[in-house]
């Protein structure tokens, strides 16, 4: 049995804090879990982190689930959490319930996230009320980002405050068992925390929630173009493996690699 399940992250509104993660595959879920960390986001974020498109849009169902299955299989005590890209749950209902099944039942997903405030409440009642529990994602939603016109802190308005808390309040009354707020003003964010009995995942959204989610790849410094506003690096991994590759490069150029001692015994 897995440590954390939707139901523990569901009531943790007054527990530990919750420092979620993304991974997009075995290997980053691996050192996550055993880092304890209770919730992993197979997010569509990968679509630029790891598959180097522009946007999360690109990103289709078979990639996903790709990914999801790899986290999985590297993961034992976290709830795995997979994003369902884009157009496969905004079409109609009975074809998200389809493709959000696949996460739980070809890859092994514990739950799935959506974008989305007010207008996925059918789907989100639809899905939990067949199984699949469901994270929502509100602020700042990546797959919108032609009608949002680009990524830009949301509800800064005293009326679009008013509609994301509406919103998330929406959601919970839907079923979701927690909300990730993205990009939004510190204060508009603990309105929401205090609003909710799940709870929130922040992501550029102040201290105030009830938990943190960062990329990976910001959290571990792995891109070498400077990370935005919300990010801290933990480490300062691609200058650390860049400096790896350039030393291993210039050792099989002068011959100091392979070394004696990489080298088996000789025959005689
Ligand atoms: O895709 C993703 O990584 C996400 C997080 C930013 C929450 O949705």
């Amino acid at each position: 049995m897995k440590h954390w399940n939707v139901e523990r992250i569901r009531t943790n509104k007054k527990g530990e804090r919750l420092a979620c993660v993304t991974a997009s595959d075995y290997t980053g879920a691996r050192l996550a879990d055993s880092a304890e960390i209770p919730l992993i986001l197979v997010g569509d974020s990968l679509g630029m982190t790891v598959l180097g498109f522009e946007s999360t849009l690109p990103v289709t169902l078979a990639m996903m689930l790709h990914h999801t299955a790899a986290v999985v299989r590297g993961v034992k005590d976290a709830l795995v959490v997979a994003d369902m890209p884009f157009l496969t749950y905004q079409a109609s209902i009975p074809e998200a319930i389809t493709n959000a099944g696949r996460f739980l039942q070809e890859a092994g997903a514990d739950a799935v996230k959506v974008e989305g405030g007010a207008l996925r409440v059918g789907l989100v009642e639809a899905l939990t009320q067949n199984g699949i529990p469901v994270m929502g994602h509100i602020g700042l939603t990546p797959q919108s980002i032609n009608q949002m016109g680009g990524y830009k802190v949301q509800g800064r308005s005293q009326a679009a405050a008013e509609q994301l808390l509406q919103d998330a309040c929406m959601l919970e009354q839907a079923g979701v068992f927690a909300i990730v707020l993205e990009c939004i003003p510190p204060d508009v964010a603990e309105k929401i925390t205090a609003a909710l009995s799940i709870p929130t995942i922040g992501i550029g959204a102040g201290p105030a929630c009830d938990g943190q989610i960062l990329v990976m790849n910001d959290l571990l410094g792995l891109s070498l173009q400077p990370p935005a506003k919300f990010v801290k690096q933990y480490a300062t991994l691609a200058k650390t493996l860049q400096e790896a590759f350039t030393t291993y490069r210039q050792e099989v150029q002068n011959k100091t690699f392979p070394a004696k001692e990489h080298s088996y015994a000789p025959l005689t």
